[in-house]
C-alpha cells in the first residue's frame, strides 16, 4: 500500500533505493574472509574442488556472467555458466571436482532446481547456493548456502536481489581465493575495506538520479537501444538491456564494444542510443575506439564513466560521470545506474513498471 511504499511511486524505485542498507545488511558481520560463512562443512567442500559450474536464469544469470570474471581473475579457478534451462537439457561434461552454484533470489526456479538436481545425477556432490529466501527448496537442495539479505523484493524486475547477490558472489570469489593460497592478508583487508564502503559508494549512485531522469526523456520516445560494455561489465550492459525491456518495452540487445562491428554496427542510426559502460578500466581506451565507430555513423551515445574517464560530453555523446572508480566492485556501482535508466524509461512511457505484462515474479513451472 501506500504507506508501505513511504515516498517512491513504486516498489522497483523502493527496491532500488533500499540497496544501500540491504548490502550492507548482507555483508554484516563478515569481518574476515572464512569458508565457514558458506557452511560448516565449506572449507573441506572448497578445497576439494578446482574448477565452478554456475547455474541460473533471468537477471540471476547475469550475476553469474559477473562472477566469472572474478572468480577466473581473483581465485584463478575456471568457471562456467550455464543458463539453466539449457544445461538441465543438454549433454554436458561433468567434472567431479566441481563446485555446483546455483544463484536464485526465490529459491524457486524450476528451471535452476531442475538444473542442480540434474548436476548432481552428472556426479557432482559439492552444491552451493547464493539465495536470498533461507527456507527455499534450494537451500534445503543444497549443501551449502550463502542467504543474501535483499529482504522482500515486490517489483517484478529484479534490482536489490540482483546486487545482494554480486555482493555475496565477491564474497564467495575472496573466500576461494583464500582456500587457493590466492589472497594475502593485505589483499583481504583491502578488499573487506572496499565492501564495507559499497553502501556509501551506491548511496552517491542514486544521488545521479536527476540527470539520468533526463535522458529517460529521451529514451522514452525510442524503441530500441543498444547497450556496450567491455569485461565484467559486459553482464552489466545485459542486465540494463533486460531491465529495459522488461519494465518499458522498449527492444534492448547489449554486446561486449569490440563485437560491434561484426554486426549490431549495421543497426546504428541517430534513431539509435547506445548506452555505454565506461569504467576508468584497462579496457578504456579500446571502448573509446568502440565509441568513436558508432558516433561516426550518427548513433548517440549515452556513456556511463567514472570520474576520471576523461570523456567529455558533445555531439552525439552524451555523459554521466559515476562518482569514484571502484575497481573490481564497479559492476555493482554501474548496475545501480542503469536500474534507475530503466524505471524513469518506463514511468516516463506509463507502463505498469512493477507488473509488466506477461512476466512473473518466481517461474516455478517449465
Ligand atoms: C523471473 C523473474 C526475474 C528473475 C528470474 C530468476 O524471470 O522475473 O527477475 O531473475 O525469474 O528468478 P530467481 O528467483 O531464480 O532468481
Amino acid at each position: 500500500g501506500a504507506a508501505e511504499l513511504g515516498p517512491y511511486r513504486h516498489y522497483m524505485q523502493k527496491e532500488i533505493f533500499e540497496q544501500p542498507r540491504v548490502i550492507g545488511d548482507t555483508l554484516e558481520g563478515v569481518t574476515g574472509i572464512m569458508p565457514e560463512l558458506f557452511g560448516e562443512n565449506a572449507r573441506a567442500v572448497f578445497k576439494d574442488i578446482d574448477r565452478v559450474l554456475i547455474l541460473a536464469c533471468g537477471t540471476s544469470y547475469y550475476a553469474g556472467l559477473t562472477a566469472k570474471y572474478w572468480i577466473e581473475c581473483i581465485a584463478k579457478l575456471p568457471v562456467n555458466v550455464e543458463i539453466a534451462s539449457e544445461y538441465r537439457y543438454r549433454d554436458s561434461v561433468p567434472h567431479p571436482n566441481t563446485l555446483v552454484v546455483t544463484i536464485t533470489q526465490s529459491g524457486e526456479t524450476a528451471d535452476t532446481l531442475a538444473a542442480l538436481k540434474h548436476a548432481r545425477s552428472l556426479g557432482m556432490p559439492h552444491t552451493l547456493t547464493i539465495c536470498n529466501v533461507s527456507t527455499s527448496a534450494m537451500v534445503r537442495e543444497c549443501e551449502l548456502a550463502y542467504i543474501t539479505r535483499a529482504g522482500i523484493e515486490v517489483g517484478v524486475a529484479s534490482t536489490k536481489a540482483f546486487t545482494t547477490q554480486l555482493a555475496a558472489l565477491f564474497l564467495l570469489t575472496l573466500t576461494l581465493a583464500q582456500v587457493n593460497g590466492r589472497l594475502s592478508a593485505d589483499q583481504e583487508a583491502a578488499h573487506l575495506k572496499q565492501m564495507r564502503h559499497l553502501p556509501l559508494a551506491i548511496s552517491a549512485v542514486l544521488a545521479l538520479e536527476p540527470q539520468v531522469i533526463a535522458w529517460a526523456e529521451e529514451f522514452a520516445r525510442k524503441e530500441n537501444a543498444l547497450f556496450l560494455g567491455r569485461g565484467m561489465h559486459y553482464p552489466i550492459a545485459l542486465e540494463g538491456a533486460l531491465k529495459l525491456k522488461e519494465i518499458s518495452y522498449i527492444h534492448a540487445e547489449a554486446y561486449p564494444a569490440g563485437e560491434l562491428k561484426h554486426g549490431p554496427l549495421a543497426l546504428v542510426t541517430e534513431e539509435m542510443p547506445v548506452v555505454t559502460i565506461a569504467p576508468n578500466d584497462a579496457l578504456l581506451e579500446k571502448l573509446k575506439s568502440n565509441m568513436q565507430e558508432v558516433r561516426a555513423r550518427g548513433g548517440q551515445l549515452y556513456v556511463f564513466a567514472d570520474v576520471d574517464s576523461r570523456i567529455t560530453s558533445g555531439e552525439g555523446l552524451h555523459v554521466i560521470r559515476l562518482p569514484e572508480h571502484y575497481g573490481d566492485l564497479s559492476p555493482i556501482l554501474h548496475v545501480v545506474a542503469l536500474q534507475l535508466l530503466a524505471y524513469h524509461t518506463a514511468l516516463a512511457r506509463g507502463t505498469d513498471v512493477d507488473k509488466p505484462r506477461n512476466l512473473a515474479k518466481s517461474v516455478t513451472v517449465e
